[in-house]
């Protein structure tokens, strides 16, 4: 029997997001135990242990819906950023609050801007939304603020930025950000995506939450999937103008961020000393990537983040060899990779398998 629900034709077009390679997977498939996922900027040191230990006390309340409010961890926020409560918005992940700020906001036509390439939920989001994607080129692997500035038209709805952006690991100043608020209408909605907001080490790039008292159109979403170490769990964060906030209460599932996520993002911002080694080993290890690639005559793109861009002649060969000895990395289209930094032993055996295949690539020409 054929299935003549008539679907909507936008939704059956999606693209489907494509997740890095699952570790068990490939070691099922080349038969091997030791497998290393660098792939989809995960922390390789996972969330604070005492994270880990709350956990275990909230096993005896899984029958029970979580606090719908997520009363806690929003006060906990709330006194961390200094802002309101009724600014903060909880997502499962904040990929949950990318899609649901589009569906507040977007009407079939109206226009979207982000960059090219930048997080690939944000056209999946427009298309949700019948909106037109206005994929903007990126200018030395930055997001390029003047070409966002052009490119608003009476239709544009909702504008993602992705800073710092997602596959290259550059940022743009804040100075930029604002400079771009002050020329973008105060009808659109403008949509700082700051998930690797806590590597980035540059000062000009801080303040984006200040901002937000002379803009009301800024949102700022943060994530609890990488520097804490929560991905699994799914907990992100939105600060934005009370008015909005209120629509997204009422737009969300009622119990939208389950109570572990709560209860561990709670947890996770008062271990400053998981926080202080995560970002210590990142540092080192995103440096031992970008030296050993230049060592090889490389040109990984200097990064603030946990991941590190680098153009290739032939990224899927390269993908492909890489997985056939165990280590999954990120094709980014044809010409690039991008690779998380890892433990120790993970970026090492990375460097050391990608220098090899290298040489041997470099030996046949
Ligand atoms: C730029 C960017 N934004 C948002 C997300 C979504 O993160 P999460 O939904 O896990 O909070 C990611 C995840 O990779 C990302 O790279």
């Amino acid at each position: 029997m054929s299935f003549s629900v008539p679907l909507r034709q936008n939704l059956v077009a999606l693209k489907a997001y494509v997740p890095g390679k699952p570790v068990e997977e490939l070691e099922r498939e080349l038969g091997i135990k030791n497998a290393s996922k660098i792939a989809s900027n995960e922390n390789p040191l996972g969330p604070s242990p005492k994270v880990l230990d709350k956990l275990k006390g909230q096993l005896s309340q899984l029958s029970r819906y979580p606090d719908g409010s997520a009363h806690q961890l929003t006060q906990v926020l709330s006194d961390a950023l200094s802002v309101p409560i009724n600014c903060l918005m909880i997502g499962s992940g904040s990929n949950e609050l990318l899609i649901l700020l589009a569906q507040m906001v977007l009407n079939p036509g109206d226009e979207v801007i982000f960059a090219d390439p930048s997080f690939v939920v944000y056209p999946l989001a427009a298309q949700l939304f019948e909106a037109v994607s206005r994929a903007l080129p990126l200018r030395d692997f930055k997001l390029d603020m003047a070409a966002f500035a052009n490119a608003l038209t009476p239709k544009t709805k909702l504008v993602y930025i992705c800073n710092p952006n997602n596959p290259t690991g550059t940022f743009v100043p804040l100075l930029a950000i604002e400079a771009f608020l002050k020329i973008c209408p105060s009808n659109i909605l403008v949509v700082l995506d700051e998930a690797y907001y806590e590597y980035v080490e540059e000062k000009n790039y801080l303040g984006s939450i200040q901002l937000m008292r002379s803009y009301p159109n800024l949102v700022v979403l943060r994530t609890f999937s990488k520097v804490y170490g929560l991905a699994g769990l799914r907990v992100g964060y939105g600060v934005g103008h009370p008015d909005l906030v209120a629509v997204y209460q009422k737009t969300r599932q009622p119990f939208n961020v389950n109570s572990m996520a709560l209860a561990a993002a709670v947890e996770a911002l008062q271990d400053k000393d998981h926080l202080g080694k995560v970002l210590d080993l990142n540092k080192k290890m995103r440096t031992k990537i970008t030296e050993g690639l230049t060592k090889l005559g490389l040109k990984p793109v200097p990064s603030q983040t946990n991941f590190v861009y680098f153009e290739v002649p032939d990224a899927p060969k390269l993908y492909d060899q890489l997985l056939h000895r165990g280590v999954i990395v990120r094709p980014m289209g044809p010409k690039a990779l991008r690779v998380t930094t890892g433990t120790v032993e993970e970026t090492e055996r990375f460097l050391k398998e990608f220098e090899s295949i290298h040489s041997k690539a470099g030996a046949k020409t």
